[in-house]
């Protein structure tokens, strides 16, 4: 097993597996499109200074993903910097042995590094293993996103 900076030559596979996070989150929201759903803009993760994109390999195929991005902070907050993560995805037959761990650990190792002490993501309420992972990293519920859809 390998853990590896992405580069350019992996966006087809990227993609691949950006499509699989959406998948694994359509359960949870009844508004994610049909078709053609995206979240990240990849080749900005690889290639800008302020975020790391990491890949976990096994025999040359790409097992777990994770990324970390530098955002500026509310003014009203006392950090004028934080590390945002996404793109946790681990596949399906490797769960529940750390691997997804491994990428966030190394993934806030590299914020520390930058001089980044407070950290974010986002997760469905409902994504209970998510959630059960994030919390093993020490991440604790924040701010709830409270959602009405007046259609239905
Ligand atoms: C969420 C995800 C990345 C976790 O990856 P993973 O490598 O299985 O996680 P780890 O093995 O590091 O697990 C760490 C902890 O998470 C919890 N956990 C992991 N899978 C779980 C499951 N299916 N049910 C309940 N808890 C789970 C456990 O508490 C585990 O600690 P333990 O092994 O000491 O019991 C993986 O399940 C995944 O890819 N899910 C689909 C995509 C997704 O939902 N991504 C998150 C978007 S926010």
């Amino acid at each position: 097993m390998h853990l590896r900076i992405a580069t350019q030559d992996d966006l087809n596979d990227l993609l691949q597996f950006e499509q699989a996070v959406v998948e694994a989150e359509r359960p949870f929201n009844q508004h994610i499109k049909a078709k053609k759903a995206t979240y990240y803009d990849i080749p900005a993760l690889i290639n800008e200074i302020n975020s790391q994109l990491l890949i976990l390999e096994e025999k040359d195929q790409i097992i777990a993903t994770g990324y970390i991005q530098i955002r500026p902070s509310k003014q009203s907050l006392s950090h004028e910097k934080h590390g945002y993560l996404g793109f946790m995805y681990v596949a399906s037959e490797y769960r529940g042995r750390g691997l997804n761990r491994l990428v966030m650990d190394a993934l806030i190792g590299w914020g520390k590094a930058q001089g980044i002490d407070v950290f974010y993501l986002d997760v469905y309420a409902e994504n209970q293993a998510a959630i059960n992972a994030y919390q093993k990293l020490g991440f604790k519920p924040s701010l709830v996103e409270m959602k009405l859809d007046v259609s239905l």
